[in-house]
Order: structure tokens, then sequence, then C-alpha cells
């Protein structure tokens, strides 16, 4: 880069202008010419140093290509100095970069030379769900003889989760804050950790309890701009490398570009690996026909112009099989996945009655297939937006009609919902359940539907249980839930007695069970059933 100089007239007689420029050459000589300005030249900055302090020096007639920087200093160089270091051009990044591609290629390094950016104690945050930035993971596992005790914050792994197998106690402990299938083990075995947290408050936590050392993210290429979109994930991994100390990011040329506050400039980020693999994938569950009774129950609970949040899995998958023929409905949602694409293309989803972002689908990640991942790509019908603003239930309240369809592991007779662990066996995390269930009780017209087939373990348990398994987490207490669904029907527990909601689940159970809870209802309630 050009820099010319350009010092005042000397009003202050004590300034010592010789010692200013050369003090200023040595402290800005990082690869940039650097010389007095002289009349005629287009330098790409200007930087006008005035000796006083009242900025006196003309600027008017000196031409620069991209900034003027002015800046009085007095008689204090070190002040000045000071102040130049924290210039630093590069870094400058949106204010000057006019070369945006010097400013790319001076962070590009190897994945094994990112790995080694992440020293013993850090804690490392991952980016989420299919925007898992695998190839930086890889690079660190491959890495762990350098490292004792680096913690790892992550949600839904959808990878291996290397870091947290037998083996890695050493070098590694996971913090995750959703256990799934890769981490169950590890967490129920002590060797990793699980912290309970609501989705929507994950960002804050990093600000306070779980402060941020290095974020690992994946992201899209820059646009001409010098902005990486974070495509499938925002949710928690934009906070996180808003607030991390240090941010390593793994450019894929295949991550879709998604609109919404998705952007990172290539200034804010300290170091780049270059990739090109397809995104992870999640594929479609197979809807049996439990799922698709249980579809059905919940579409008829669904009026036209209702706004949907719907989780993961055959459940929310089969309810989008029944609603075909509902009219404007929208999406406000933690996440979305391929389902929703073909009722976006059979015109059965507009957008066009929600209150707020109207004509938009409102997400925080996505997880589906190619398909997916292409529609979402540079399509601002889609907006996705951090989890913090998301999942927050003040926020989800000011849609109208908004109907929140999620799924549990047990329910017990009065209504209290277990989704995350059976017993003390943690099998997921809360998410954005509670969230989500409160948000749509909140709104006006709202409802709130747990759904989940009556039986588990292929038939030889009931989900609807007298009391929830020894040690079970409540997920969503019993005075927000509302509608609970099986393939047997609907149980609408607001606003009704202990009897009354024990006995609409009792009607939804598996014929199989149904008597053992009477028993149990008839026991409790001294009446007969
Ligand atoms: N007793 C014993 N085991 C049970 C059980 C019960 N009542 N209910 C479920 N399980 C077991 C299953 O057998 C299965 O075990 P396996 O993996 O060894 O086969 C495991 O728990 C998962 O159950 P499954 O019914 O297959 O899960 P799912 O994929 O349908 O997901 C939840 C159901 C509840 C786990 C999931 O919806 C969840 O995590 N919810 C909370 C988070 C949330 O709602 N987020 C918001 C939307 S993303």
């Amino acid at each position: 880069m050009n820099i010319g100089i350009k010092y005042c007239g000397g009003c202050n007689p004590t300034y010592d202008r010789k010692s200013v420029v050369s003090g200023l050459k040595e402290h800005f000589n990082k690869g940039h010419t650097i010389e007095t300005s002289k009349q005629g030249i287009v330098y790409d900055v200007v930087i006008i140093l005035c000796g006083c302090s009242s900025a006196c020096v003309s600027i008017n007639n000196l031409e620069a290509k991209y900034e003027k920087i002015c800046i009085t200093s007095g008689n204090d160089n070190n002040k000045l100095f000071n102040i130049i270091d924290k210039i630093n051009v590069l870094s400058l990044g949106r204010v000057i970069y006019m070369n945006l591609k010097e400013i790319y290629e001076s962070k590009v390094i190897t994945a094994e030379q990112a790995a080694t950016k992440i020293k013993s104690g850090n804690r490392v945050v991952t980016g989420h769900a299919c925007g898992e930035p695998t190839e930086l993971i890889n690079a660190m596992v491959a890495n762990c003889e350098d490292y004792e005790n680096v913690e790892i914050v992550h949600m839904v792994a959808m990878s291996e989760s290397e870091y947290s197998k037998p083996g890695m106690e050493k070098h590694f402990r996971h913090n995750s804050l959703f256990v799934g299938g890769s981490t169950r083990e590890a967490v129920n075995c002590g060797r990793a950790d699980f912290t309970p947290c609501y989705f929507s408050e994950v960002p804050s936590l990093f600000n306070e309890c779980l402060p941020v050392d290095v974020a690992l993210i994946q992201v899209s290429t820059p646009d001409e701009h010098g902005y990486c979109s974070f495509g499938v994930s925002i949710d928690y991994t934009k906070p996180a490398a808003k607030k991390a100390k240090l941010v390593i990011a793994e450019v894929n040329n295949k991550m879709p570009r998604t609109m919404g506050d998705s952007f990172i400039h290539v200034s804010e980020i300290d170091y780049i690996i270059e990739a090109s693999h397809n995104i992870i994938e999640l594929k479609p569950p197979k809807i049996g026909d439990i799922e698709k009774a249980i579809g059905q129950h919940c579409a008829s609970l669904v009026e036209d112009g209702s706004t949907l949040q719907l989780g993961i899995g055959a459940i929310p998958d089969a309810v989008l099989l029944f609603l075909k023929e509902k009219k404007d409905l929208g999406i406000h949602s933690e996440m979305i996945s391929d389902g929703v694409v073909e009722l976006v293309e059979a015109g059965v989803i507009t957008n066009n009655a929600k209150t707020i972002h109207p004509g938009k689908i409102v997400v925080t990640f996505l997880m589906g297939t190619q398909k997916l991942y292409d529609f979402v790509n540079n399509n601002p019908m889609v907006e996705v937006y951090s989890v913090d603003y998301v999942n927050d239930p003040t926020v989800i309240m000011k849609n109208s009609k908004m109907i929140s369809i999620n799924s549990c592991v047990q329910v017990d007779l009065m209504g209290q919902v277990a989704s995350e662990s059976v017993g003390l066996k943690q099998i997921s995390g809360v998410g954005g359940q509670v969230d989500f269930v409160r948000g749509s009780n909140m709104c006006k017209n709202g409802k709130s539907i747990m759904a989940m087939a009556s039986t588990a373990a292929k038939g030889t348990v009931s989900k609807i249980v007298p009391l929830l398994a020894e040690g079970s987490a409540v997920t969503t207490g019993r005075n927000d839930v509302n509608y609970v669904v099986t393939e047997y029907g609907i149980a609408k527990l607001k606003g009704k007695n202990l009897k009354d909601r024990a006995r609409a689940l009792i009607n939804i159970a598996h014929p199989n069970f149904k008597n053992k809870l009477i028993e149990e209802w008839e026991k409790r309630f001294r009446l007969k059933f």
C-alpha cells in the first residue's frame, strides 16, 4: 500500500516534525511504501499529522484513493505512535479495504498451522450442526499431542466427535450443550460434561460464564465486499465468533450464502483455511404409519395463516405431509429441513400472513440435504439470525397464530415433559424446545404442541407414565404444556385440573398400557375412570 504523510504548517514551533516522521516510518514499516505526500500523486491512504491539537491543517486539497486519516498528537510522539500502532492498515479492513484480496490472502494458512494456534487450556467453540468445520476439527484432533485440557464447547455434533473418544481425556474435555449420537456415550460415561441451558441463552453464556478463546467456524467464500456468510449455521456460531479472542475460519466454496444477519467480514477473521467439501447432510427420516397418524393430528390444529416452528425428525416431517391443503403458512423456527422446500414450491408456505418478517422464513440454522442448501443459497426469502434473536420467546410471541411442534421421551400424568433424559441417562438437550413452547404460549392465538409416539423401545414401554423415571430432568414444566399429541389423538392440557389432564393423557396412551394407567388414576384421584 502506498501511504503519503502530510504534516501541518508548524503553528506549534516546538513540534519536532523530523523525529515524528522518522518514528512514524519505523513504526509503520509493514511492507507499505511511506513517504511525505507530494502534490499530484494519489496515494492509497494519506495520513495527516497535526502538531497541535486543533487539527488545523487543511486536508481538502489532498487526494487519497481510500482514506484520509487526521491525527492530532501535539508533541506527544508516544501517543502518536500508539495511535498508529492501533491503526495497522490491514486491520482497518472495512474502512480502507482497498485490496480485499491482499487482506484475505494474508490470513490463509494450512489446517495443520491453524491447529497450532490453539493452546492448552483454551476454550474452543466449534461451529454447530451441519455447519461444523470438519477440516479444522480433524486438524485439531490430529494435533492433540500438543494440547492439555482444551475445552470443546459444541451443541448438535454431526461428525464423530473424536475429541470425546477414549484416549483423548488428557488433551480434550468436551462440554456438550446438547448431547447427540456421537457424544452420548462420552457424557454418560463421565468422559465429557453436559451443561443444561436454553438454546436462546447460549450467546449470553459466552459473555458471562463461558468466555471464548477460539472460535472454529465454517463460512462461505467472501463476496465482492469481503463478507463471508455463516451459511447453514448462524445460531450460536456467529455470536461465538464475535466474542472469541481468536477466530479461525474454514472458508468452503460449497457453503451456501444465506441472507439475514449471517455475515462476517474477512477483517474479523484471524486465520483462514480454504476448503471445498460438501456440507454435512441430514438425510430425510423414515416416516412410518405412527408418524403419519401423529402428523395428521398435529396438522388438524394448524389454521390457515399460522406461523410454524418444527423440530428435527420424522414427526415434524410427517406434519408437513398433511399441510398441503393449508393456505399462507409461515415459518419462524429454530431450524428447517427439506420438507419446508416442498411446501414453499407448492405455494403453501408464503409467509404472507406473518406479523413479523412478513414474506420471510426466519430460522437460526438449517439441516437437510443439498436440496435445502441449494434452496437457501442467495435466497432473500430465507433470513437466518443468531439464536438469541430467533429463539427469544418475546420475539416468537410477536408472530400471530404461532404454533410450535416438538417431541419428548416421557410425559407424566400431571403433564410434566421429559425431553432430554430418561432417568439419569442424558439423551439430548433442551435445545429450543422451551423457548418455542413459551413463545407460542404467549402469542395471541398461539399453540404449543408436544408430539410423540405413544411407546418407545419397540413398543415395550409407554411414553405416558404415572411418574417420570427417577432422575429424569423436567424439560417443559406442566404449567407450560398445552397440547400433547400421540398417534391415538390430541390431549389439550392447558386450563385442565390434574384429574382431567391425566384423563386426557390416558385417552391418547397406547391400548397396551391403558389399564395400568387407569388403575393409577383411580388410586390417585379416588374416583372411577
Ligand atoms: N424410555 C426409554 N427410552 C426411550 C424413551 C423412553 N420413554 N423414549 C425414547 N427413548 C430412547 C429411544 O429408544 C432411543 O434410544 P436409541 O437411540 O438407543 O434407540 C432414544 O431414546 C431417542 O429416542 P427417539 O424416539 O428415537 O428420538 P427422536 O429422534 O424421535 O427424538 C427427542 C426425540 C425427544 C430425543 C428429541 O425430539 C429431542 O431431543 N427433543 C428435545 C429438544 C427439542 O425439542 N428441541 C427443539 C427442536 S430442534
